[in-house]
C-alpha cells in the first residue's frame, strides 16, 4: 500500500463470473425473497443447501469439506450490490509476502502449502495453547458472510466468505478480565513467501493486525477459511484469514498463524511503518482522507476506464451496527 498506487486501468484482468457460479448465485437469490437492504446481522434468511451446489469441488482438506456439509448459507446480500465475480476476487490482491504487485500473489501462491496448519494462542487466556486449526473450530458451524471489502487505496469488492464467528473461536479459550486487544500474526516463511525476502520490503516481518475486545467479538467480526464456497486460495489468505467488514482491508490479516490477548494496544504493521498515515482503528470513513487516497468514494471492482463504478463511500463501510463502539472516540484523531 506504501507502494503501489492502483492505475486507473488496474480492473483490466476482471473477466466475468464463470456462469455457472453466477447463475447459482442468481437464482438462489431469486429462491431466498430477493435481497435485504444492508448487511447486518442478524440474518432474515438462510439456507442449508450451498448455492454453489453445481461448482466442481476444489481441493479442501478432509476438516474443511466436513464442515462444508453442514454449512449454512446466506440469502441476502448488500441492497442491489453484486458479487464480485471470482476471477477478480483471487487476481486483484494484496499480500505483500508474496511481492508487491496485485497480481503477484495468484501468481505465486498457488503452490503455498497451508496443510497441515496450528495457531499458537497465548497471553490472556486460560487455555493457551497450539491448536490444529480443525480444533479451533471444532464446536462451530461454517457460516457464509457476504461482506463489502473496502481497500485503503479506494478499490472494493463484495466477497461471500466462508468462516466462523472469532467471538465464540475467542471465548472458548477463556479470556482473562485483563485481555483488552487481541494480536494477530502472519506466517514467516521465506521459502515460500518469496515477498519476505525482497529487499524491497519495508516490512519487518511477521504481518501484525491488532484489534480491541469488543470489535472482536462483536458478531460481524470471523476468522475466514472459505470464499464463494470453497477452501480459501493461498493468495486471499489460506487457510486462516481475519474479516471486519467495517474496517480497511489491511486490518484483515491472511494467514494467521498466531492469536494472542493482550493488556495494551498492539501495533499494526502499517501503523509502524507510516503512523501518519495508518492507525490502529482504520474505521472506513469517507470523511476522513487517507494523505494519498481520498476516501470519499471507492471504485467497485470489476471497473474500467468506461464503466469505472464509482461509488460513495459510506461510514463504517455501511455497517451501521458498529456506530456504538465508537461513541465516546474522536474518528479524526482515531483514524
Ligand atoms: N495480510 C498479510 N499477511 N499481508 C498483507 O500484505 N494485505 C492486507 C490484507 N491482509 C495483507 C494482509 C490488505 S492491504 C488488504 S486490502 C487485504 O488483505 C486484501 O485482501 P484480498 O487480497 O483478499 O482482497
Amino acid at each position: 500500500m506504501l507502494i503501489k498506487i492502483p492505475p486507473a486501468s488496474a480492473s483490466r484482468e476482471s473477466d466475468v463470473t464463470p456462469e455457472s457460479i453466477y447463475l447459482s448465485r442468481r437464482s438462489f437469490f431469486a429462491a431466498a425473497g430477493g435481497v435485504a437492504a444492508a448487511l447486518a446481522l442478524p440474518r432474515v434468511s438462510s439456507a442449508d443447501v450451498s448455492p454453489y451446489a453445481d461448482v466442481e469441488p476444489a481441493q479442501a482438506p478432509a476438516w474443511f469439506a466436513d464442515k462444508l456439509k453442514s454449512a449454512r448459507w446466506q440469502a441476502v446480500t448488500a441492497g442491489n450490490e453484486s458479487i464480485t465475480p471470482y476471477k477478480d476476487a483471487t487476481h486483484y490482491n494484496n499480500f505483500y509476502e508474496f511481492g508487491p504487485d496485485k497480481g503477484d500473489p495468484a501468481r505465486l501462491a498457488g503452490s503455498f502449502k497451508a496443510e497441515p496448519w496450528t495457531v499458537m494462542v497465548d497471553g490472556e487466556v486460560g487455555k493457551p495453547g497450539r491448536y490444529a486449526i480443525e480444533d479451533l473450530f471444532k464446536e462451530q458451524q461454517l457460516e457464509e458472510r457476504i461482506y463489502r471489502l473496502r481497500c485503503v487505496e479506494a478499490w472494493s469488492m463484495v466477497i461471500p466468505w466462508l468462516g466462523f464467528s472469532l467471538g465464540d473461536v475467542l471465548k472458548r479459550f477463556e479470556p482473562t478480565a485483563n485481555a483488552r486487544y487481541v494480536r494477530f500474526e502472519t506466517l514467516v516463511d521465506h521459502e515460500q513467501m518469496k515477498g519476505q525476502s525482497s529487499s524491497f520490503s519495508l516490512i519487518d516481518w511477521p504481518y501484525i493486525e491488532g484489534l480491541r475486545m469488543d470489535e472482536a467479538m462483536h458478531p460481524l467480526t470471523i476468522l475466514a477459511v472459505g470464499m464463494y464456497g470453497r477452501v480459501l486460495p493461498g493468495q486471499n489468505g489460506a487457510p486462516l484469514r481475519l474479516v471486519v467488514p467495517w474496517k480497511y482491508g489491511f486490518k484483515s490479516i491472511k494467514s494467521i498463524v498466531r492469536i494472542t490477548l493482550t493488556a495494551e494496544q498492539p501495533k499494526n504493521t502499517w501503523q509502524e511503518l507510516a503512523p501518519d498515515e495508518y492507525g490502529f482503528y482504520a474505521n472506513v470513513n469517507p470523511a476522513v482522507d487517507h494523505p494519498r487516497w481520498t476516501q470519499a468514494h471507492e471504485r467497485r471492482l470489476p471497473s474500467s476506464l468506461f464503466s469505472p463504478n464509482v461509488m460513495p463511500t459510506r461510514l463504517f463501510n455501511g455497517y451501521d451496527e458498529v456506530a456504538t463502539l465508537y461513541s465516546d472516540l474522536d474518528l479524526r484523531t482515531n483514524y
